[in-house]
Parts: structure tokens; sequence; C-alpha cells
């Protein structure tokens, strides 16, 4: 019998779902024991409910398995949760209250004041937020978030800076991909050919998500990071990774060098904690001129590096720079994998 933490997945007919399907499959910790969607889906087997996206093989196993309906009777203590925020803002809190870790996707909870939104090389602290959850003092069951996936990348390559040398501002301006928008998401003629200047309530998530991360966890909060920010969020025709072009001005001059160096050599506790989803190098600095691009760079460190570029005077901030992340690994399912991997290394998942 395996000795794997079991774990469940809420949502897991959708992309992301079905990313963790992909990335729990040989995982070293965790076993995907159950599965659950909406009612469309509910008493299917996993192979006819769920319209299989990924380009590696559905898992046999999970094939046969049969779609449970989102409810806490009968689910794993530990939950995978990639719902659609208007259901994750009922369902979540209801997993919760029955005692389980929701390690949530959704934006339904993240800017919630005791619910920690986490990328583990840069704020691992702030899931000390979960002892003031009331959840927890009940049931022993919280809610940990990760970003947004076009929020992710961007901190990840502003944390070192940030450390560094300080942020006085950010303007960042994303073309993202199609797969952020789920299954079946924009129209394809909508986006062949074409770039849309919008995306509902993105701008908004990526300004706050952005400084709740560069926050200073004090007690029971988090001081949100005192910098100027302004977002710019369009979708592009490209299928997976979002790039972001960024500008910053920051509180002590540096050379590009030093910026540089701060990137490559950045290295947090996933790293010295050896977790099994932790990219030996959360971010790399790509020198040609051209990079990074989606097509060629998604998947470095299996789509858990931040691939960053063009690094070049700013005529209005200091720095320009290219940023890309992959959407639906580091920006979603990897994340989430990621937290649940710290949250197990420091005992909270039992
Ligand atoms: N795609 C990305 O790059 C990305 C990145 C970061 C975060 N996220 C977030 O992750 C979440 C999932 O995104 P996605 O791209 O995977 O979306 P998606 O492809 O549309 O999948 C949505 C999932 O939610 C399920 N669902 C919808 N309503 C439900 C309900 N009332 N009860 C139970 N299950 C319900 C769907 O089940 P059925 O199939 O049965 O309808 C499906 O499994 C969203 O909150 C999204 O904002 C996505």
């Amino acid at each position: 019998m395996s000795n794997k933490t079991p774990v469940g997945i809420l949502g897991a007919t959708g992309i992301v779902g079905q990313r963790f399907i992909q990335m729990l499959e040989q995982h070293p910790w965790f076993e995907v024991g159950w599965l659950a969607a909406s009612e469309r889906s509910e008493g299917r087997h996993y192979a006819e409910a769920a319209r299989w996206r990924m380009k590696t093989a559905l898992p046999e196993r999970v094939a046969r398995m049969v779609v449970s309906p989102a409810t806490p009777d009968g689910a794993p203590r530990v939950i995978f949760a990639a719902l659609d925020a208007a259901a994750a803002h009922e369902l979540e809190p209801r997993f919760a209250e029955a005692g389980c870790a929701v390690i949530s996707n959704s934006s339904a909870l993240r800017m919630k004041p005791d619910v920690p939104l986490v990328i583990p090389e840069v704020n691992g602290e702030h899931i000390k937020l979960i002892d003031q959850q009331a959840w927890r003092k009940k049931s022993g069951g919280y809610v940990v978030t990760n970003p947004n996936c076009s929020a992710i990348g961007l901190v990840l390559a502003l944390a070192p800076l940030h450390r560094e040398f300080g942020l006085e501002s950010v303007m960042a301006v994303t073309m993202q991909a199609v797969s952020g928008a789920g299954y079946p998401g924009v129209a394809s003629l909508d986006i062949l050919g074409n770039v849309i200047p919008y995306i509902r309530n993105e701008e908004e998530k990526m300004e706050e998500e952005t400084r709740k991360l560069l926050g200073q966890l004090n007690g029971s909060k988090v001081i949100p990071g005192a910098f100027a920010m302004s977002a710019q969020c369009n979708r592009v025709a490209v299928e997976d990774g979002h790039t972001e072009s960024i500008s910053i001005r920051l509180k002590r001059k540096a050379k590009p060098q030093e910026i540089i160096a701060a990137w490559n050599s950045y290295r947090a506790e996933p790293q010295e904690l050896k977790l099994p989803s932790a990219p030996d190098r959360p971010i790399v600095y790509l020198e040609a001129a051209d990079r990074p691009q989606p097509r060629f760079d998604v998947d470095m460190g299996a789509g858990m590096t931040t691939a960053v570029g063009r690094l070049r005077p700013c005529g209005v901030l200091d720095w320009k720079f290219t940023v890309l992340s992959h959407n639906t690994i580091r920006g979603a399912a990897g994340a989430a994998v990621l937290n649940a991997e710290l949250l197990k290394a420091k005992g909270y998942l039992g």
C-alpha cells in the first residue's frame, strides 16, 4: 500500500485541474485519491467528464475514477482547488470548515487578511497566517492560496530586486496566453490574429496581489509593499506562457550586472529544503537579445523557472526588462503543489 498523502482535486476537469493530475502522477509525497467538479461532471468517469488537453497521456488509473460531488463528505484532508472564483467563494470555506487543508488557485479568498497568499521562494513565512483562521481554530482546516498567473512571474522577478535595492515603482504590460482563460476559454474567432486588451479584473489582481506578496508579515496581518504599481493586461494568441514587459524604479541605484547577479543567484527555502517541485534556479536571466520567448523558454525548470531577459535602461523609470512564466504550471498547479510541499515540510499537513 502507498504511504503517500492522499489528496483530492476540486475542479479536476478544468485546465488547472488537468495540470494537477499531470503533475501529481509521479509525485513522491502525494497521491490523487478523489476528484470533484460541477454537477455536469458528477458521477461520470473522469475520462468521459474531462476533455483532456495535456500533452502527456491521461493516467489510466485517473481515467477510471468517478467524479465525486463537490462536498467534503468522503473527501481527503488535503484538497487542491482549481475552481471558478464564484464556485470557490462558496466551496472553499465549506471544505476548510470541514477540517480540510485547501490549497487554492482561485482569486476568491486571496486578499482576505487571514488567508496567506504565498510564493514559497518569496514569502513562505506568510503561511503563519493560517493560525489566525477561524476554520483552523474550529476544525483544523484552513485555506492557503497562490497568486494570479500573471502576478507570480512578475513577483519572482521583482523579489530579489526589492530585497537588495528597494522598489519605488513598477509598470507591467502583459501578453497572456489563451490557456490562462481555462477551457474552452476565448473563442478562436476572437483571438486568432488578434490581441484583446482586456482581461476582466486581471489588472486589479496583479496590482493588489503584488503588494501583498512583497509585503511584510506583522503579527496577524500583512503590511502591503509600499511601492507604486500599474498593470495593463492583454490576451494574445499564445498557447502557454505569460510574457510581461516591465519597467521599474529602484530606491537604491543599481548597476545592470548587480541586477542580473541578483536574479541568477536567487535561491530560497524551497531550494534549501529541496522540495520536490522546486526548480534548482527560480529565476534565470537569458543573455540573448531576443529572449525569453514562450515557444522556446516556457518549459525552463519543468515550467517552474521564471525566465528574464532584455535588461536595459528605461527613459522614464530606471530599468526595463522582459519576464516569462508558465501560467498553468508556475502560475497555477505547480504553484499550489509547491505550496503543499512547503506546508508538509513545516508540519501543516499533519
Ligand atoms: N488557467 C490558468 O492559467 C490559471 C492560472 C491561475 C489561476 N487560475 C484559476 O484557477 C481556477 C480554475 O481555472 P481553469 O483555467 O482550470 O478553469 P476551467 O478550465 O474553466 O475549469 C473550471 C473547473 O471548475 C469546475 N466548476 C465550475 N463550477 C463549479 C461548481 N459550481 N462546483 C464544482 N465545480 C465547478 C469545473 O467543472 P466542470 O468541468 O464540471 O464544469 C472545472 O473543473 C480559476 O479560479 C482560475 O482563475 C487559472
